[in-house]
């Protein structure tokens, strides 16, 4: 019969022994989910479903580990890992991330100037990326039917019909056009919505696997429905005419500070902004002072700089700010279990590490 102990992998007798089954750690930054209790919850509830998809493996949590058994790791399982937790394992070549975003783990240094020897493979779920779909549609119509308008209103009780506009009037702009905005944008598209894309690379052919028309992105050529852009001025020419701008692009040194006041002053006066990324990439003061001056309607924050967002945060009490707890598109622990699963498995059998993150791009 299995005991509390047997569930979390804490106990002091599994730690001290050898499996004759790999020994997978799986490490959970400490402070996740904002207090120790809820990253002890977060990491009983990987276990459970990482243990049922990996069955072959013995998956135990770092802490339940001796310095014998670190050495032995040479993958680990990782949710917003503290990089001390990683340098522990002194033969580690490769984590398995959990989440799709992976800028903390990029962050982790092996010394102050060089970065650790191990690759990062970030989890791609297209379960997750139709998860994000859905987020960016529903706050896209929320945007797009007034319904910041309409809460005011009814406070106030005022009776007052505003002008309809249809789908597609409304251009609909992404910044990054991966996995979740690839998805996003084919939603969006089947809703009506003129939907504008902008990218790194200035390729063609690349959503939805239509054939694309792109020439060099500054100019925006189209791909599946969706006009894409890249570059400085691609993106200026995109800012120009987008009335919701929807954020999923990875955090990086590039996108750091995008949405900064000199872009966000580039979208038309009354245009929306939706967060779904990672919250430095947005300056907050900045929004805030083309929320107040009007320039900008509204803003859908998931993700911040500092997470849980403070008490004292101006952004909570903004009457143009909507606040959502990180929630746009959370990891299925089911889906991405058995994702991780295979990823392992294959490195296993065959000693090659999934596609890992590019560090000089950051992504
Ligand atoms: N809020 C949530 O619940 C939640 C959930 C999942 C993910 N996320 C966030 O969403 C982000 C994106 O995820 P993803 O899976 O779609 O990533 P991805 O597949 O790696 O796609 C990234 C996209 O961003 C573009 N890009 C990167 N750097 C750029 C730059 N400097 N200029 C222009 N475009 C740039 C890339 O361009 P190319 O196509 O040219 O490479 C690519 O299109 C994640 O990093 C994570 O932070 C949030």
């Amino acid at each position: 019969m299995s005991t509390p102990a047997d569930t979390t992998g804490n106990d002091a007798k599994a730690g001290n022994r050898i499996s004759n089954r790999p020994l997978i750690p799986l490490v959970v930054g400490r402070a996740l989910g904002g207090s120790a209790e809820a990253a002890a919850e977060v990491q009983r509830a990987w276990l459970e479903s990482l243990r049922a998809a990996m069955t072959e493996c013995d998956i135990r949590p770092l802490a339940a580990l001796t310095d014998e058994e670190r050495a032995t790791a040479q993958v680990a399982l990782v949710a917003t890992p503290d990089p001390d937790d990683l340098r522990s394992l002194p033969n580690l070549r490769w984590v398995q991330s959990l989440w799709a975003g992976v800028d903390d783990i990029l962050a982790a240094k092996a010394a102050p100037d060089r970065p650790p020897p191990w690759s990062i493979v970030r989890m791609r779920d297209p379960r997750m990326a139709e998860t994000m779909a859905e987020a960016v549609l529903a706050w896209t119509l929320y945007l797009h039917r007034d319904m910041p308008a309409y809460r005011r209103q009814q406070q106030a009780r005022q009776w007052r019909p505003r002008p309809m506009r249809r789908a597609q009037a409304c251009t609909v702009s992404i910044l990054g056009l991966g996995a979740m905005g690839t998805a996003s944008a084919a939603r969006l598209r089947a809703q009506g919505f003129s939907v504008c894309g902008w990218r790194r690379r200035a390729a063609s052919g690349a959503l939805s696997g239509a054939p694309g028309t792109s020439d060099d992105g500054q100019s925006g050529g189209q791909s599946g429905g969706v006009t894409v852009f890249a570059g400085d001025d691609g993106l200026r020419h995109m800012l120009a005419q987008s009335d919701i701008l929807v954020c999923l692009l990875p955090l990086t040194a590039a996108t750091h500070s995008l949405l900064n006041h000199d872009t966000l002053a580039q979208l038309p006066r009354g245009a929306a902004v939706i967060n779904f990324a990672r919250g430095a990439i947005v300056d907050s003061d900045a929004l805030i002072a083309h929320l107040d001056s009007g320039h900008l309607s509204h803003a859908v924050l998931d993700v911040f700089a500092q997470e849980p967002l403070p008490a004292d945060s101006p952004l909570w009490s903004h009457e143009d700010i909507t606040i959502l707890p990180h929630i746009a598109a959370p990891t299925d622990k089911e889906s991405a279990s058995v994702i991780a699963a295979s990823n392992i498995r294959q490195f296993l059998a065959s000693g090659r590490i999934p596609e890992s993150v590019d560090r000089t791009r950051g992504y």
